[in-house]
């Protein structure tokens, strides 16, 4: 079987760095808020080419957080996409906020940026563009709209480590951004993990408070806050990805080239000129998806679906204006995603190619 992710061989190919790391931190005698958090911190700012950075414990808290930290509380709306992971919108509402969805395009799954203006309303504050499948949004068109409406931006970045809009980092352009170090990630942790990016110095002041209970000094709490930390030891195992992170996108980015030249009988998504995509998940479309991941599975591959359900078709809350969302319901209906990761072997590529393409379409 060639599976999704393959954490085993992940693991064994960094085994000696990854275990020195983990001694590292267990010989310490320090495991939350020390100095691998803070050199990981840094490390992380310079990779996106922001001047700060603050570790918390997942992508959807840093989410929440940057949205808190923004000032966002409840009765506020934040726009976003109706096709993204659901802790985007978990992560909307932890804040105090409603979140307000925007059809995507059906060519990249991306937010439709000419369809957000007509959802901004006297109490929208915010918006949070998600760099889906590790894609960029295009994000001068994003900070056109949230300019003229006063709007702050919070990069939903958890897919797209790496990824670049016109040569700059995504996470380094709205007024902060948002990673997840989820394991399946790019830059994966080796369990739960997140961090904001900002160049905001009073922002960051607010996020190192807000993650640590609202401390500003010891026993002295001016925001009531949250626990969010990134611990010594995801940080350390993230400081040894790091150094890897740019050689495995750009083994991600040669396989997705293969992908786009070699596959036939299936639709793959549209690359946009603005940006450079980091490929956290390869998506292809087909009217026969049931057939296909049936086919799939006998061929001994995996796939699987991100995402089937769009947000608005959700339980979770009753969704003002849902007929609209044609764009994310005729999408969610068409695509699979298919491996890509780096550890997968030429031949394993090779396989996947072939068997594709003798699919009955
Ligand atoms: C687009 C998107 N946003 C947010 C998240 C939340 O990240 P985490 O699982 O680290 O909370 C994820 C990943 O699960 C994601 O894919």
């Amino acid at each position: 079987m060639i599976p999704f992710v393959d954490f085993k061989t992940q693991y064994n190919n960094l085994k000696t760095e990854i275990d020195k790391a983990v001694h590292r931190v267990l010989d310490s005698g320090w495991y939350i808020l020390g100095n691998e958090g803070i050199a990981f911190e840094q490390e992380f700012a310079s990779y996106v080419g922001t001047t700060y950075c603050v570790g918390v414990a997942s992508g959807t808290e840093a989410i929440a957080l940057g949205l808190m930290a923004l000032g966002i509380v409840h009765g506020d709306e934040v726009i976003t996409t109706s096709l993204t992971a659901y802790p985007t919108i978990t992560a909307i509402v932890q804040s105090g906020a409603t979140p307000v969805l925007v059809d995507i395009h059906t060519e990249d799954g991306l937010i439709d940026v000419s369809k957000i203006e007509q959802h901004i309303t006297s109490k929208t504050k915010a918006i949070v563009p998600v760099h889906l499948y590790g894609q960029s949004c295009d994000m001068d068109a994003i900070k056109i709209v949230a300019d003229k409406h006063d709007l702050m931006i919070v990069e939903d970045c958890a897919q797209a480590v790496g990824a670049l809009y016109e040569g700059k980092k995504v996470g380094s352009i709205g007024e902060c951004g948002a990673f997840s170090f989820y394991p399946t990630k790019n830059l994966g942790a080796y369990g739960d993990g997140g961090a904001i990016t900002t160049n905001n110095e009073e922002l960051y002041n607010r996020l190192l408070a807000m993650r640590n209970y609202g401390q500003t000094s010891r026993y002295s709490h001016d925001s009531a806050g949250i626990n969010s930390r990134l611990d010594e030891m995801q940080a350390a195992i993230l400081r040894v990805k790091l150094l890897h992170l740019d050689k495995d996108n750009n083994r991600r980015k040669s396989i997705a080239q293969r992908y786009k030249n070699e596959l036939v009988g299936v639709e793959t998504l549209l690359e946009r000129t603005y940006g450079e995509g980091v490929y956290h998940l390869f998506v292809v479309k087909t009217d026969k998806r049931e057939e296909f991941m049936k086919y799939m599975e006998e061929n001994e591959i995996k796939t699987l679906i991100h995402f089937p359900m769009p947000i608005h078709a959700q339980k979770a809350f009753v969704w003002e204006r849902d007929d609209e969302y044609t764009n994310a319901t005729q999408f969610a209906s068409m695509i699979v995603s298919i491996p890509i990761y780096p550890e997968l072997e030429d031949d394993q590529i090779d396989t996947i190619i072939s068997t594709i393409n003798a699919f009955d379409n």
